[in-house]
């Protein structure tokens, strides 16, 4: 959790009457919407955990009252989306996907007893649709501000708690409300968390990972949830990236969060080794709680030829608990390759000549320039082949950046720019012989059945996000035709907040069964009938009566809650957990983490992704690998590469992006969960990239992923199913011949259309994406390969 304000009235001392208001007390959010959803066997909500903390809630009449109110605006929004969808909107599954419903307005008496209230404000979003600037999601109702106001007026003590995945426009309110804590997302022991944190048991350590600001404040250069053409014109200025460099005070800003305790830095010494930087600092507890500080360390690059934002994050730290008077020493490092920017002209990574200002401090906002390091001349960080096609505009820059001078004094340490080279790139490797040879025995037609999803010929199972036919609620399956040729198939399940299994499945003696399709669950209410029968969902269940088993999983933190904890070590422990369900519940790949950036508020799908921060994002999405791959014969799948940052249209959205935007901002952050979390595998995303399908892109997947980075693993698409690739739109979806044709490995979920679709390109210079008998060969044996070693682990 992240206090974003105090006044010192929380923690409580003890358990004592309360009074509880707000849409997420009793309706508390676990997680958001989606495949990102996870199916528990229960979760605690806030209320239900502070009763059981022992508080006495004053307020049974509000919350009742208000679940009410909520009943019946949900029936009338279900009734109005199945009525569109029934008229014919070619995007309907999408839009019951992504419906989420505004918050009602009311007007309840708060008349609680009790010296201490607490209002919990929720939001709830997810895939298939963006969320929007108006009151009741991006920003509060008229009824919430008038309540939060009342109630902070009224009580003493008061807390504005916010069980939110993203960001909302605190403005009316921020200024006014003394104790706001962000609560977030936090899986199945919110509940119990937040009564720990609220008695001081436990206490907020989190920093905010993407920027709080006013909506006017944002930056609003380039476009968002454009149906067609989403221009990136703010380049990277993205988050504070941009707020700092055009000198905007947000409401909260990037890595701001306070504690129930408070730290002193002190910079002890700073190195330069070669074109590492460490800087040494010491943190010290000032006050009276035990508590945890991130110490940041952020950097101004100079301006030269290209410009640069105000600063960008180069390192961060968090101590572990420190006892009111304790210190702890942290070191804080990073390579100067790292920060280097993309030239456009040369094709290279570059350091250009300048001084480097290093700002050690707690927040992105709260800072002092420590030291700098001088760069003689400029100097190539790596050499690189342009890749990503062209944007039609050229990217916004600032006016004039924020520049001060370095205060008198400081260290400033030299690079030895003759001693530097540029790195080596390590190239694409090599695929088993082992795995090469079993792929050069098959037919052309088993190798096309390897490179798409497993299917069942009817195709009608082929459902988004629950394909899977081995464990009930997996996502899909890669082919399991050929077990006798010694190639084994790889279930895949969903993420990122736990593993997305149904709840309980059939087995009988024709095998297991799915009874509750999970994410049809989820939508069912929106659909007319016809639609529900199309899919053959219900057929199962009336026909066959054998064990029902269970298989419920741990809902885990949402993705921005745990890049909130800026603490590795959350997300190693939670992707513990998931892998141990993983092997459990005989899952080989998990659909997971998801590291698409933070550039706008509105993305639908934030919560499951990290960071506007690409080193924050990176470091989570590895440190979470690290958790789920200590399970042998388990892997993650990093996804949505790449560029995936809206929901509207996103199976054929475009993302017009300069090539410095996209390595700087969009594909960092896999490049640094690839070279440190080593991920089994990869997903494209559905959105294209100036004009052509990520995933038909052979530079990102060849070029970057493999050949730049050394991504050893295997490449699969999204899930792009016949009925949601119908609607007529500028962009078609992508294509199973064209994803290959790429250096994807495997078309998923699979359909017959898909294989029909690469034996068709076989060997035919008249197909759109003509493929030859090496291609399918290169990726059935880069899945056979990943196959073997996930099967041989699990050995
Ligand atoms: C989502 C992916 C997910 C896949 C499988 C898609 O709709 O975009 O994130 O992994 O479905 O459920």
């Amino acid at each position: 959790m992240v206090l974003l304000k105090t006044n010192g009235a929380f923690p409580l001392k003890a358990p004592g009457r309360l009074a509880l208001y707000g849409s997420g007390a009793r309706r508390t959010l676990k997680g958001g919407t989606g495949s990102g959803d996870v199916n528990v066997r229960a979760f605690t909500t806030i209320e239900q955990g502070l009763r059981a903390a022992g508080f006495t809630i004053t307020t049974d009449a509000w919350l009742d009252a208000y679940d009410a109110v909520w009943q019946k605006a949900r029936a009338a929004f279900t009734a109005g989306i199945k009525a569109r969808i029934a008229a014919g909107d070619p995007d309907g599954f999408m839009l019951a996907l992504g419906a989420v419903m505004p918050e009602p307005d009311y007007d309840l008496p708060l008349d609680g007893e009790g010296d201490a209230a607490v209002y919990v404000l929720s939001r709830v979003c997810g895939e298939g649709d963006d969320r929007h600037a108006v009151p009741g999601d991006f920003e509060l109702t008229p009824t919430e501000i008038r309540d939060i106001l009342s109630l902070q007026a009224k009580y003493p003590r008061f807390l504005l708690a916010l069980n939110v995945g993203g960001p909302v426009d605190l403005t009316p309110v921020a200024d006014k409300v003394d104790n706001i804590l962000l609560v977030s997302q936090l899986g199945m022991t919110i509940g119990d968390s937040f009564a720990d944190v609220l008695l001081g048991k436990a206490y907020p350590s989190g920093k905010l990972a993407s920027t709080w600001a006013a909506w006017a404040d944002y930056c609003h250069i380039g476009d968002f949830a454009e149906m067609d053409e989403t221009r990136y014109r703010e380049g990277v200025y993205v988050g504070y990236r941009y707020f700092d460099s055009v000198g905007k005070t947000p409401l909260f800003p990037f890595g701001y969060g306070l504690g129930y305790t408070t730290f002193e830095l002190a910079v002890n010494r700073i190195e330069l080794d070669s074109s590492f930087v460490s800087v040494e600092a010491t943190v010290t507890n000032t006050g009276r709680r035990p508590g945890r500080e991130v110490a940041q360390l952020y950097v101004s690059v100079p301006q030269g030829k290209l410009d640069q934002p105000f600063q960008t994050l180069a390192a961060f730290e968090k101590t572990d608990e420190l006892l009111p008077g304790e210190s702890e020493n942290v070191l804080l490092g990073f390579d100067l390759r790292d920060i280097a920017s993309f030239d456009n002209e040369t094709a290279c990574e570059i350091l250009e000549a300048g001084q480097y200002a290093l700002r050690l401090g707690v927040s992105s906002r709260d800072t002092t320039v420590v030291g700098a390091i001088e760069i003689g001349k400029t100097v190539i960080a790596r050499q690189l082949s342009h890749i990503g096609g062209e944007p039609d505009f050229v990217d916004w820059k600032p006016e004039a950046v924020p520049c001060a001078p370095l205060p008198e004094g400081l260290p400033v340490l030299s690079l030895d720019t003759d001693a530097f080279d540029p790195a080596p790139l390590p190239g694409a490797p090599e695929i088993s012989e082992e795995a090469k040879a079993i792929a050069a025995g098959l037919t052309d037609e088993e190798l096309a059945y390897l490179c798409v999803g497993d299917y069942r010929e009817t195709g009608s199972d082929s459902f988004v996000g629950s394909a899977g036919m081995q464990v009930m609620g997996a996502a899909g399956d890669s082919c399991s035709r050929y077990p006798d040729k010694g190639i084994p198939s790889l279930v895949m399940a969903d993420g990122p907040a736990g593993l997305r299994l149904d709840r309980q499945y059939g087995e009988d003696e024709q095998g297991r069964y799915s009874i509750q399709p999970s994410l049809f669950e989820l939508v069912k209410d929106f659909l007319p009938d016809e639609m529900v029968n199309t899919m053959h969902l219900n057929d199962v269940k009336a026909e066959r009566h054998g064990v029902i088993h269970d298989q419920y999983c741990t809902a885990i933190p949402v993705g921005t809650a745990l890049a909130q904890s800026w603490n590795p070590e959350v997300c190693r422990a939670c992707g513990d957990i998931v892998g141990e369900e993983m092997e459990r519940f005989g899952v080989h790949l998990w659909l997971a983490p998801a590291l698409n950036i933070h550039r706008s508020p509105l993305c639908g799908r934030n919560f499951e992704y990290y960071s506007e921060d690409p080193l924050v994002s990176g470091r989570a999405a590895a440190a979470i690998t690290d958790g789920v791959q200590s399970h042998p014969g388990r892997g993650v799948t990093i996804k949505h590469y790449a560029c995936n940052n809206q929901e509207t249209n996103r199976l054929r959205n475009n993302s017009v992006m300069s090539e410095r935007t996209l390595r700087e901002i969009y594909l960092r952050g896999f490049r640094i969960a690839v070279e440190n979390g080593d991920p089994r595998a990869v997903m494209t995303s559905y959105n294209l990239l100036n004009g052509e399908h990520t995933s038909h892109r052979e530079d990102l997947v060849e070029t970057a992923l493999r050949g730049e980075w050394g991504f050893d693993g295997l490449v699969m698409t999204d899930w792009v199913v016949a009925f949601m690739a119908g609607a007529a739109h500028k962009y078609p979806a992508a294509c199973a011949s064209g994803t290959i044709k790429a250096g994807n490995d495997v078309f998923m979920p699979g359909s017959p259309v898909d294989h029909a679709d690469l034996m068709n390109a076989l060997n035919n210079g008249e197909a759109r994406y003509p493929l030859t008998r090496a291609h399918l060969e290169k990726c059935a044996a880069r899945l056979i390969d990943l196959a073997l070693l996930l099967r041989e682990q699990a050995e």
